[in-house]
């Protein structure tokens, strides 16, 4: 008897576990679409900048000067804009922008 409720709590255990993994691929992935989509033209796909991004005066996102920055302050950039970056509090969610802070933390060297 209490063998089988260890193994029905362990088999509990382990689908709650990959459920977490899946879900948090899921955030992952939907980061990286919304980066591609939106922002990779001027940032490009490996945050260095695009040729465009890079005139317009976007910063290489491999680099201390942008990894030095606070969540709050790429945040900030990413909500309400700054010089010729545009602004997307009004187009993307919260919860997306945090999720893009964190994409561009994954481009730390
Ligand atoms: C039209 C080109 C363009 C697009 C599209 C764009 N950006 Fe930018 N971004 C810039 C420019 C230019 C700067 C530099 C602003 C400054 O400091 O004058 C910048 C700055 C930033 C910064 C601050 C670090 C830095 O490079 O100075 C972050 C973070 C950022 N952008 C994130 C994003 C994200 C996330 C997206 C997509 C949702 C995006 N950007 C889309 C042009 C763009």
């Amino acid at each position: 008897m209490k063998t089988i409720r260890m193994q029905a709590f362990a088999t509990v255990t382990a689908s709650a576990a990959l459920f977490l993994v899946s879900l948090s691929a899921q955030a992952q992935s939907a980061s990286e679409t919304l980066y591609k989509g939106k922002c990779a033209a001027c940032h490009g796909a490996d945050g260095a900048g695009s040729a465009t991004g890079t005139k317009m005066g976007a910063h290489d996102f491999t680099t201390a000067a942008v990894q030095g920055m606070s969540d709050t302050e790429l945040a900030d950039i990413i909500t309400n804009g700054k010089n010729k970056m545009p602004k997307y509090g009004a187009s993307l969610k919260p919860e997306d922008i945090k999720g893009l802070v964190a994409y561009i933390r994954a481009f730390k060297k």
